[in-house]
């Protein structure tokens, strides 16, 4: 998608699709929708349908209108974005996405948007372009009969200094495009992403954007002696695949390196402890913690922050098999920790629980996993909030700020050691699944088992990395999540 900065009198752009934000400036008792631009025609062309209450300021309600008066645009399309007093980047991120998927499926591929002054410049110009980024984005590349609509280019008309603007256009490219990079991971089917192609994608992905990419196969697995990462990858026909991406930008201190670990299971069938048929096809997302990492270091590689990053994904089928792993069975971790597997679909933990102790080995001194890795989590926070676990409470404040930034929602769930019990063996040091109730947290549990001393986040996005259903601003399918934090957090490593 090409963007452009404009500064010309929005009444005077000849474009296709002129796009205004409709906010509410009224207060509680008399709400008044109004057109944000400064430019009057803009604000007339739109006085009528305001006026008659047919165009209202609610978030996400989109109207076209054609030959808008003493405009030289073709169209003026308004979208409401609710309340002004609180409407900040992350509201006109998914205003602008809005505005692209509307214009979008009726065939219109240009769009001229009118930055709200409300949105500082340059918060505003890489909200609105990252929006159009995330609005365009479709999973349906194996129909015959998609339609390929998108926008093509965008142009914005926003305030403030120019090589300011341009940077964060800039910005917003990068970070949009590399969330749709991870959610076109995340789409494709497990036959058609398997470990090998998940790295074969990110290692063409680093040759591209200068990151230093290594993967290491079975043998090398078995050789680093990661007894639980192979307990998944032995009943599989696929080879597993440990992928590790490194940023070592010039001039970076030699501490903090930042360790992103990701889990990357292309296909969870639940192994011996076999899901049930319904929904299973659901199974192919559960890379989507290891397709996060790998779009973050994308984002990284490219805004260049002086902070060092290694990024690994633990990527693995979870099948049945002769060769699989069964409940009862113990298995001796990287850490030399010994686990006994309850429910050989706990996989995500012990694919992670060898990524984390790796992490450690390769120097990183901070770190974050991010995994679909419990459905307690759905069951706690459902599809809107992902949650966040930390061992750190200066972490959990660093990331809490990448969230506020980045416009992601997340909410802290506690990892106290009163629920250690719950992982407790008879046999062996710990058990692969603590139960039914407390999930989400018993999983952190036992990942915490293998981080140690070292200041630590964990997101579960099960919930929210697939989205059930099209809303306004995204489609349905992979979301996306925790990219946009992940690169705020670590840019906030280098401020
Ligand atoms: N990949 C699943 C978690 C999941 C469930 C993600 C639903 C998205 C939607 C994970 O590997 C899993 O199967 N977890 C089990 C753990 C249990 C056996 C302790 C779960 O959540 O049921
Ligand atoms: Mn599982
Ligand atoms: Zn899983």
């Amino acid at each position: 998608m090409k963007t452009t900065l404009s500064t010309s009198l929005p009444s005077s752009i000849e474009t296709p699709c002129l796009v205004a934000v409709v906010l509410d400036r009224g207060d509680k008792d008399k709400p008044e929708a109004t057109c944000e631009c400064t430019d009057a025609a803009v604000r007339a062309a739109a006085q009528d349908v305001i006026a008659s209450g047919e165009v209202t300021s609610k978030m996400f309600e989109a109207t076209v209108l054609h030959a808008p008066k003493r405009l030289k645009a073709k169209r003026l399309l308004l979208v409401g974005g609710g309340k002004a007093k609180g409407f900040g980047h992350a509201g006109l991120l998914k205003v602008a996405s809005t505005a692209a998927r509307t214009a979008k499926i009726k065939g219109l591929r240009s769009l001229t948007f009118l930055v709200p002054e409300g949105v500082a410049g340059a918060d505003g110009v890489r909200a609105v372009v990252e929006g159009t980024f995330v609005g365009n984005f479709e999973p349906d590349y194996y129909r015959s009969d998609r339609k390929d609509q998108q926008i093509d280019d965008i142009t914005l008309v926003a305030a403030g200094e120019a090589a300011a603007l341009a940077a964060a256009m800039n910005e917003g490219l990068i970070l949009g495009e590399s969330q749709n990079f991870t959610r076109d991971l995340v789409n494709e089917p497990s036959n058609r992403m398997t470990p090998t192609i998940l790295a074969e994608r990110a290692r063409k992905m680093a040759a591209e954007v200068g990151l230093k990419c290594e993967v290491l196969g079975p043998e090398k697995i078995r050789e680093l002696k990661m007894g639980a990462f192979w307990s998944v990858a032995q009943g599989s026909e696929e080879p597993p695949a440990l992928i590790v991406l490194q940023y070592e930008p010039e001039g970076a201190p030699a501490t903090p390196v930042i360790g992103l670990v990701g889990k990357g299971v292309t296909f969870d069938t639940g192994g011996i402890s076999i899901k049930p048929a319904d929904g299973m096809e659901k199974m192919k997302y559960d890379m989507a913690g290891g397709a996060t990492m790998i779009g973050a270091m994308r984002a990284i590689a490219l805004l260049k922050p002086k902070v060092k990053v290694t990024a690994i994904v633990c990527a693995t089928e979870n099948m049945p098999s002769g060769k699989a792993q069964k409940p009862g069975d113990v298995q001796i971790a990287m850490s030399g920790k010994s686990i006994e597997i309850i429910n050989t679909d706990a996989e995500g933990r012990l694919v992670l629980a060898d990524g984390l102790h790796y992490a450690q080995q390769l120097g990183c001194t901070h770190l974050v996993d991010a995994a679909t890795l419990t459905g307690a989590v759905v069951v706690a926070l459902g599809f809107v909030n992902a949650g966040i676990f930390a061992n750190d409470d200066d972490m959990y404040e660093r990331f809490r700020k990448a969230l506020e930034r980045g416009g992601e929602k997340m909410w802290r769930l506690p990892l106290d050691d009163d629920y250690k019990d719950n992982i407790k063996s008879n046999i062996a040091d710990i058990v692969n699944s603590g139960g039914r109730w407390g999930g989400a947290v018993t999983a952190a549990m036992f990942l915490k088992e293998f981080v140690g001393e070292m200041p630590w986040i964990h997101l579960d996005i099960a919930g929210t990395a697939w989205m059930e259903e099209a809303k306004p601003w995204i489609a349905k399918g992979p979301s996306g999540i925790a990219v946009r934090s992940l690169v705020e957090f670590v840019k906030g490593f280098a401020d």
